[in-house]
């Protein structure tokens, strides 16, 4: 019995799933080596993407998304990131961590003029929770916000803002009333490029280099008081939920990452030959094979359990941060174990550049970092497990 059979896919999630896999593979794959070299930002098969429905997979078609669930937002993203993890990223932050948010937290009149050019792929979102001194620690940011008559006006530096060069809108939390810690963070969507909007700098990374992130500061930025996402004082838990979401779609990146090199290290062990014949007939490699095999079985079923349970929530309102922090945990480590081992089985070729397999070595070690590092993880699984007993 596989994942798909515990978890039924429907005709639209394998079509889904096909167009993803056909786009990656047609599309992505050829030039990511290309576009990881230089660092530059793929607008134009990103551009595509929305045109094909993959920048707001669970937005309602009337706010310019394609209306389907979350399964279908990881299948999509799992394919789309066995081809390159930089796509991905920026995939699942206009999926996730923008579009997510809007529609959980947006009012109608941000939803109609931020949601669906995001959704629709027109224009690309980000999300800006983390500081120089503020990362892991969410909740002591810096970044201050005012109510200046009809408008707040946004000061503070922010950092490690994935697609950030590239963003259209950004949702951007800073401190109101900083004596209330966390109860004091509140939420806005801000738009690139007016005055006070200053571009920092793009950060030079191991990986996912064609994912721009850069910093962002806001210098007496205005902005008005209808672009303020929920309440005063609801930022953090904003914040959170938001990225439960994204949580499951940075463990389907550590998925594609993973299989990716999986089906590489099947080929090369099938392929190549020492001490007379081939390399997968060693148990050195076969039992590597078989560990690697296990572990993203494993990962896949507790991404689509996260998925489904995220899905049921969307009736009850509740929470899904256990499984999305479990599926996180579990498949980004995956991605490192499966990444690492396909270095190792591909010899001198797992570290040249000739071929992917460095590419998802240094890729897969975001997802172990990014949207909360695997500490931050084991944290939230731990409290909510013992809260519960
Ligand atoms: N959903 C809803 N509410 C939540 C929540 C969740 N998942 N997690 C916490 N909360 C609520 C709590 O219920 C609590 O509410 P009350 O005050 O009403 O009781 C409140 O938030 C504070 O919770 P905690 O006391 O647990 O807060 P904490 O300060 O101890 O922090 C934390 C908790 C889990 C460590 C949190 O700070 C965290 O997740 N840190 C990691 C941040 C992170 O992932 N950063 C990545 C940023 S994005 C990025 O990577 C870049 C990019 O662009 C991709």
């Amino acid at each position: 019995m596989t994942a798909t059979d515990l978890f039924p896919l429907t005709d639209e999630h394998k079509m889904i799933q096909q167009a993803a896999r056909d786009f990656a593979q047609n599309e992505i794959a050829p030039i990511a080596a290309e576009f990881d070299e230089s660092g530059d930002f793929p607008t134009e098969t990103i551009r595509k993407m929305g045109e094909m429905g993959f920048m707001g997979i669970e937005v309602p078609e009337e706010y310019g998304g394609a209306g389907m669930d979350t399964l279908a937002y990881v299948l999509a993203l799992e394919e789309i990131c066995k081809a390159d993890a930089s796509h991905g990223t920026i995939m699942s932050v206009n999926n996730s961590l923008f579009c997510y948010g809007l529609l959980r937290f947006g009012s109608e009149e941000i939803k109609q003029k931020y949601l669906r050019a995001v959704a629709s792929g027109e224009a690309v979102g980000a999300y800006s929770l983390t500081e120089p001194m503020s990362g892991s620690d969410a909740g002591t940011m810096r970044s201050r916000a005012w109510l200046d008559g009809d408008h707040y006006v946004l000061n503070g530096r922010k950092s490690w803002v994935s697609s950030g060069p590239a963003a259209d809108f950004v949702v951007v939390f800073m401190m109101t009333e900083p004596e209330k810690k966390h109860k004091g963070i509140t939420a806005f969507i801000v738009e690139a490029g007016e005055p006070g909007y200053i571009l920092g700098k793009k950060e030079p990374k191991l990986g996912i280099r064609a994912s721009a992130t850069s910093e962002i500061m806001f210098e007496d930025y205005r902005v008005p008081v209808e672009n303020r996402l929920g309440q005063e004082g609801e930022g953090f838990k904003i914040a959170m939920t938001v990225l439960d979401a994204g949580r499951i779609g940075i463990a389907s990146q550590a998925l594609g990452i993973a299989e990716a090199a999986y089906a590489a290290s099947i080929e090369y062990a099938k392929e190549r030959e020492a001490f007379g014949q081939k390399i997968g007939e060693f148990q050195g490699i076969s039992f590597q094979l078989a560990d690697m095999k296990t572990r993203i079985e494993a990962a896949r079923l507790l991404i689509y359990n996260a998925a489904m349970a995220k899905e049921r929530t969307k009736q009850t309102g509740e929470r899904f941060t256990l499984e999305a922090s479990m599926a996180k945990l579990f498949a980004s480590e995956t991605a490192m174990f499966v990444t690492h081992a396909a270095v190792q089985i591909h010899g001198g070729m797992g570290y040249s550049k000739e071929l992917p397999i460095e590419r998802y070595f240094r890729d897969a070690k975001i997802t172990e970092i990014y949207e909360g590092t695997s500490e931050i993880q084991r944290l939230v699984i731990s409290r909510l497990e013992t809260s519960l007993r």
